[in-house]
């Protein structure tokens, strides 16, 4: 399939692997991008930037296919080496930069200087023209279903993708809720040149992650995500366990008053004792709606080629064909 999505990055289909904390790791990035699609290495999930550096090339060794970096702009106090971590992808060669979180305006420069596209990730249709407007080469609209941040906008994506493509010049893909055939054919009959997905990753046999998270995402089913944070007005979407009804029930009682200590127990540090350790209950970790069309656990060369074969057979079949009568 050619798309402008494909075109920009060079990739054989229209589908890219969200950075996903604990989860995007050379293994999984080159086993998405082995399979023709975008494998993204999460940048933040490196402690330093010698870290990304040694799992760039990890992951070059893994694949001689594009893969990319997300850099995650938190808002957090303690400023993570920004500067470091923008110079270890320059250097490892890494032509794809998948930005998150805030603004990326201020590393844009250095970013484009070197060669390098960047697909900034918004939850709105004001944050996806002001990434426009500072020269991102691409967004990927992230709709209130998706697993991680939605914003605060709560929009879904069958608003949110048409109004996309109303206002954006640039191509964009649509991120939240995708898992299969379907859901490629629907992102691009509403304006998008593709779609990004993270939580239908997770479920792949080469997720570097425990197996437990992955058992979890399968039975799992659309009614089983909560939103966290909101009071804080950083809402994640997780998926609930004995953890998040605490947090939510510390929510409850303390309402505006709350404060992100009251809930430090349920959200800090716990990533690495799920996604290693298998530890289903240490703490909230983000998962998307989209859990509840998530059945097995394929190698992401057999699910992508099951997306495609699927979109493919809607278009040529199910389509065209309802046009011919
Ligand atoms: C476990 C997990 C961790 C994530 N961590 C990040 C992250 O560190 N940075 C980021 O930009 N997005 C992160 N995301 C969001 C994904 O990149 C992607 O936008 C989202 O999962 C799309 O929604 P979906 O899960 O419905 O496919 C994370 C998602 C999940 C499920």
């Amino acid at each position: 399939m050619k798309t402008r999505i494909t075109e920009l990055f060079g990739i054989q289909h229209p589908i890219i692997q969200g950075g996903m904390h604990f989860v995007g790791f050379a293994e999984l990035a080159a086993a998405v991008s082995n399979a023709g699609a975008l494998g993204i290495i999460t940048g933040l999930t490196q402690r330093t930037p010698a870290d990304l550096a040694r799992e760039i090339r990890r992951c070059r060794d893994l694949t001689d296919k594009p893969f990319g970096v997300n850099l995650t702009f938190l808002p957090t106090v303690a400023s993570p080496d920004y500067p470091g971590y923008i110079r270890a992808i320059i250097e490892g060669g890494v032509k794809i930069v998948e930005t998150a979180g805030n603004n990326p305006q201020k590393w844009m420069p250095a970013l484009h200087e070197a060669g390098i596209k960047v697909i900034h990730k918004c939850t709105s249709v004001r944050h996806s023209l002001k990434a426009e407007a500072i020269g991102c080469d691409a967004v990927s609209v992230d709709g209130f279903e998706c697993g991680g941040h939605p914003g605060e906008d709560d929009v879904p994506n069958f608003i949110l993708l048409p109004r996309a493509a109303e206002e954006l010049k640039i191509p964009f893909v649509a991120s939240g809720g995708m898992a299969d055939g379907r859901s490629l054919v629907a992102a691009m009959a509403l304006g998008a040149d593709g779609m990004n997905m993270g939580t239908r990753f997770m479920a792949t046999k080469e997720a570097p992650i425990h197996d437990n998270v992955k058992q979890a995402i399968v039975a799992a089913s659309e009614l089983d995500t909560r939103l966290v944070m909101r009071p804080l007005r950083n809402t994640e979407r997780v998926l609930r366990n004995a953890a998040v009804d605490r947090l939510l029930e510390k929510e409850r009682e303390l309402g505006a008053s709350i404060k992100f200590e009251d809930i430090i127990e349920q959200v800090a540090g716990v990533y690495p004792k799920i996604m290693k350790e298998g530890a289903m209950d240490a703490g909230a970790w983000s998962c998307g709606m989209v859990a509840g069309l998530i059945r097995d656990v394929p190698s992401c060369r057999e699910l992508v080629d099951r997306i495609m074969a699927q979109a493919e057979s809607i278009i040529r079949q199910r389509l065209a064909g309802s046009l011919a009568g």
